[in-house]
């Protein structure tokens, strides 16, 4: 197959595949194997460096799932982990040290914003949490021991929008790593390595896999900075298995026309929502309203299958509507083929203090929604009725 550059449609389908492809499997072969046998000991010097020594540090199964994410967020390379937050410490171990300082923006996901507040600052690296869309906050929070800005967009669960041409700017300027959580993103909707960023990181977990059946992680950027990853995590041991690298090529495969569905979803959900009277606020990129509508229309080709709203009532008003869906499943993660709810404050974000949570945004009254690819009206008509639950003294019943 010819190595031209392809829509991301087509590579999401073809990735780089070229293990036996002659008169071999259609499917990726899974490599289900801890070792690779040499012929001699001069041979086994020549594969250390190579996916055909020791699982841990690589095999051709994973080989392939990285080199699709590769094209996917047109970087030189890519790397997978076992999860998503397993991909992101890695990524921050490999790259600083004691003494090195990060600005993140203050809208991370839960796990993350307490990585950097709890646990960086036992290995002597401080992080400055700045407002997400005041961009002249990034720059104040440099120092001349910043090595990294750590961003996330679209955010979970508030869905601010950051421009990343922006602050990757501000980061080359200041000579600092510019790393992007693109998990609610995605490679269909925005490719943060074309404007300018360093590093890309997925939770695979999501929409990378699709069905809500698998755990990954996935690291994209140009190959000087994945070799230092690839380091760390061969001495960390927080690799992928080849059967979920095999799976994770399977989910790329349908990526596109997933996401596609779920753009449209959402949004048509997101409509919904923002005329309902017992709905205060809806946060949604491609709704007209939102505070960062432009640059998300600019950097995305989608919305994005997340809308996160808040009742017009209580915490306890949310949790009713919540628990009344049918449709959508009350159950933390998100980016599966089906639908799912849950409340910020009891699962992304319940790790994290309750002052910083405000700090972000995140507030009791929010419900978070992973849009499916089921049909919209009946999305729209289970979250009809289960809104009837805002205000009501007991939850909605079944029938
Ligand atoms: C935006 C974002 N990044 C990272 C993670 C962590 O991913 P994982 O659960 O695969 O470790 C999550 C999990 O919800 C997430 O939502």
């Amino acid at each position: 197959m010819k190595r031209d550059v392809r829509s991301p449609e087509t590579a999401a389908v073809h990735g780089r595949a070229d293990l036996e492809k002659k008169n071999g499997p259609v499917s990726t072969p899974i490599y289900q194997t801890s070792t690779f046998e040499v012929t001699d000991n001069e041979e086994q010097q020549r594969v250390t460096s190579t996916d055909r020594y020791y699982t841990r540090w690589g095999n051709p199964t994973n080989t392939v799932a990285e080199q699709t994410m590769a094209e996917l967020e047109g970087t030189e390379a890519a790397h997978t982990f076992a999860s998503g937050m397993g991909a992101i410490t890695t990524t921050i171990m490999a790259l600083l040290k004691s003494g090195d300082h990060i600005v993140a923006q203050r809208d991370v996901y839960g796990g993350v914003a307490k990585f950097l507040a709890e646990w960086l600052p036992r290995m002597g690296i401080e992080t400055t949490f700045v407002d997400t869309t005041d961009y002249g906050q990034y720059e104040r929070a440099i120092r001349s021991n910043t090595k990294l800005l750590y961003l996330e967009s679209p955010t979970n669960p508030s869905l601010r929008v950051v421009d990343f041409a922006r602050l990757a700017a501000l980061a080359k300027k200041h000579r600092l790593l510019s790393i992007v959580d693109s998990t609610f993103g995605t490679p269909i909707n925005q490719r943060p390595a074309e404007r300018g960023i360093d590093l890309v990181v997925h939770s695979g977990t999501k929409y990378l896999g699709g069905h809500a059946d698998l755990s990954c992680g996935v690291v994209c950027g140009r190959q000087e900075l994945m070799d230092q990853l690839w380091e760390t995590r061969t001495t960390l041991g927080n690799c992928m298995d080849p059967h979920a690298a095999w799976m994770l090529i399977r989910g790329l495969k349908t990526l596109a026309v997933r996401v596609a569905r779920q753009n449209e979803n959402a949004q048509r959900v997101a409509a919904f929502l923002v005329q309902h009277n017992k709905v205060r606020r809806v946060h949604y990129p491609f709704l007209e309203s939102h505070a960062q509508y432009a640059i998300a229309r600019e950097q995305m080709r989608g919305g994005g299958g997340m809308v996160t709203f808040e009742v017009e009532g209580t915490g306890e008003d949310a949790c009713r509507v919540s628990e009344a869906m049918r449709l959508f499943t009350l159950a933390t993660s998100l980016g599966g083929v089906e639908s799912l709810v849950s409340i910020p404050v009891l699962t992304s974000h319940a790790m994290i203090s309750a002052e910083l949570r405000e700090k972000m945004g995140v507030n009791e009254q929010m419900v978070r929604l992973s849009v499916g690819i089921e049909n919209a009206d009946d999305l729209i008509a289970d979250l009809e009725r289960a809104l009837e639950a805002v205000g009501a003294r007991q939850s909605v019943p079944v029938g």
